[in-house]
């Protein structure tokens, strides 16, 4: 029983829920959740997978330039090993929760060549052998497949991603490099983006091993199962693997029983297609519980994206998934 069993039936390596540290999630205001929410998160046997959702980024690693600090992004890590979870370590560079000081300054390309060096060594290196995975670079490219004008594609071109993958490999190498985004779950422009940058990674002779699709889907709006396929295989077939690594699927609140059954076949559609297509290998969905999820606080009128309500009784959603699991 537990999604994680499933998964493993179906032939993945996990099924698991990123979750913050104590400190970061009491800013949902719901303290006397937690009991029941850390049952859930880590001894129900729903999970056997887990991502930091904030506490290894740059902002909490390395607040000002050369100060390192790994508190908040061990207090998952940790949890994650007592309970023999497979962690994913999230996320290397990226042009969001960046410390400020990295987009303060006008600098060279040897200066920030040094800087996003030195980062990755130190954070990837504090981690090393305890990561699954790492999404060395998080969400480079543009909806029309170009890049995204980071401080980092700014200063350097796509020097930058090819620079992070060298490093990571070399401070890790037992952790699996991801390229990650979102709108990566259907073939689009994005997706030939992805792939350029596995290829050219690859041209060079830099270990690229893994192209992350965060899957933050809409319930009103999602994708076929059909289109997933399409879009994974398409990844697939370049010799990568492929995670869902972000998933959830927001609806428009209040939760009617109308877009919660589209909820649950947008959940069905991109897990299944996960487990029909080999290469795909685990699926993470982005906290379990709502009251958790990012959501609300960026799209005000949409919420309820999870698989466990406020109340903590399941969205029909969760079948969905027990569905795809099962091949049913
Ligand atoms: O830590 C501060 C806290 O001190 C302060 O009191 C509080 C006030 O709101 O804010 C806290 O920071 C928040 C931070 O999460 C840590 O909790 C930020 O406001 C909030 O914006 C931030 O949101 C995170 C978001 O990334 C930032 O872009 C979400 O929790 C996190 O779920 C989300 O995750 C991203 C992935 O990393 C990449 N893909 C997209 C995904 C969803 O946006």
């Amino acid at each position: 029983k537990g999604l994680h069993k499933l998964a493993l039936q179906a032939g993945l390596k996990y099924f698991g829920s990123a979750t913050d540290s104590p400190g970061q999630r009491e800013r949902a205001g719901k303290e006397d959740a937690y009991p029941q929410y850390d049952y859930i998160m880590w001894k129900s046997g729903e999970f056997g997978q887990t991502t930091p959702t904030n506490g290894q980024k740059w902002l909490f690693t390395e607040p000002s330039r050369g100060v390192f600090n790994f508190t908040e992004g061990e207090i998952v890590a940790t949890k994650a090993r007592k309970a023999g979870y497979y962690l994913r370590c999230h996320a290397l560079v990226w042009h969001s929760q960046l410390a400020p000081w990295v987009e303060s300054r006008n600098w060279t390309k040897a200066e920030l060549r040094k800087v996003i060096v030195d980062h990755v060594t130190r954070v990837a290196g504090h981690w090393r052998g305890r990561c699954y995975a790492w999404d060395v670079v998080n969400e480079a490219l543009n909806e029309d497949g170009t890049y995204r004008q980071s401080i980092f594609y700014q200063v350097l071109g796509e020097e930058y991603i090819k620079l992070a993958f060298k490093t990571a490999a070399k401070a890790d190498p037992h952790a699996k490099l991801y390229y990650n985004d979102y709108n990566l779950e259907w073939p689009s422009a994005k997706t030939e983006g992805a792939k350029r940058i596995v290829k050219m990674l690859r041209k060079e002779g830099i270990r690229i091993d893994g192209v992350g699709l965060q899957a933050h889907l809409v319930a009103e709006n999602h994708p076929t199962l059909d289109q997933h396929i399409d879009a994974i295989k398409g990844f697939a077939d370049l010799g990568v693997e492929v995670a869902l690594t972000e998933l959830d699927v927001r609806l428009t609140v209040p939760a009617t029983a109308e877009n919660l059954a589209q909820q649950k076949e947008a959940y069905k559609n991109v897990v299944g297609a996960c487990v029909q297509v080999k290469g795909c290998i685990g699926v993470t969905i982005w906290d379990f519980y709502d009251p958790f999820s990012w959501v609300p606080d960026y799209f005000p009128s949409e919420g309820a994206p999870l698989l466990w309500f406020a109340n903590f009784t399941k969205h029909p959603a969760y079948d969905g998934v027990v569905e795809a699991l099962t091949n049913k």
